[in-house]
């Protein structure tokens, strides 16, 4: 743990050391469900600008989820080009986040997004339809990550007293790099 601590402090340094502005551009999504408990999947990444693509999910819940777990690693390509974890590998009960029982900083973190982004009111799901709009990793929630490219999975499963099932994952690929500046100027002055 204390390396931990260390090395996501020489990260916060180095940050406010440049003066660039850092982004996390998406590049793909892939979502992988329980295809026993959700249906109609779509999961698409729209590209904006050079600096910014945004996520379009939909889904169908068959069942509802009604204690949802969300287990969150990150990995960082390597310079063999391999995925390696990267510090990040947290397990929470969503509902323990919403309701201020649990203030892990990825859950915290996770459900902002998922407020600002999907149709999500609560920390539990009725059957139905389950979407996202535009979403993109705002800067001001997630930790600023070295450059590089990195794979992001959230796993999604539900549980009661007695069984744990898996409902589906979905993998974010995202590169941490700094703005691209346009060269453009405004023309016809
Ligand atoms: C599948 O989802 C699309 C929108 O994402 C919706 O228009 C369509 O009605 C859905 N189909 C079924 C069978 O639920
Ligand atoms: C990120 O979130 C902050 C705080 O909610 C907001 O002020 C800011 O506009 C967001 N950034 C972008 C690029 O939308
Ligand atoms: C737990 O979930 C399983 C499968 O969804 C179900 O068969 C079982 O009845 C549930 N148990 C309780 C105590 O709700
Ligand atoms: C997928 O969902 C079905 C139906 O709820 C369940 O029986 C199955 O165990 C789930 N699969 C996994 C890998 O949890």
């Amino acid at each position: 743990m204390p390396l931990t601590w260390l090395v996501l402090l020489g990260i916060c340094c180095c940050w406010h050391m440049t003066d660039s502005q850092l982004v996390y551009k998406l590049n793909k999504i892939e979502c992988l469900p329980n295809q026993s408990r959700v249906k109609n999947v779509t999961c698409k990444v729209k590209a904006v600008n050079w600096n910014t693509a945004v996520v379009n999910m939909d889904c169908y819940l068959i069942f509802p989820v009604n204690d949802p777990t969300i287990r969150v690693q990150v990995f960082m390509k390597d310079y063999s080009n391999q995925f390696k974890p990267f510090l990040i590998d947290a397990t929470f009960k969503l509902c323990e986040v919403v309701e201020r029982r649990s203030f892990l900083p990825y859950g915290v973190m996770v459900w902002e997004l998922f407020k600002s982004f999907t149709n999500a009111k609560s920390c539990r799901f009725s059957p139905g339809q389950v979407s996202a709009r535009n979403g993109y990793l705002n800067t001001s929630y997630v930790p600023p990550f070295p450059h590089g490219q990195y794979k992001i999975i959230l796993m999604f499963s539900d549980s009661n007293s007695t069984n744990t099932e898996n409902v589906g994952s979905v993998k974010f690929f995202v590169q941490a790099m700094d703005q691209i500046k346009s060269k453009k100027r405004p023309r016809g002055t």
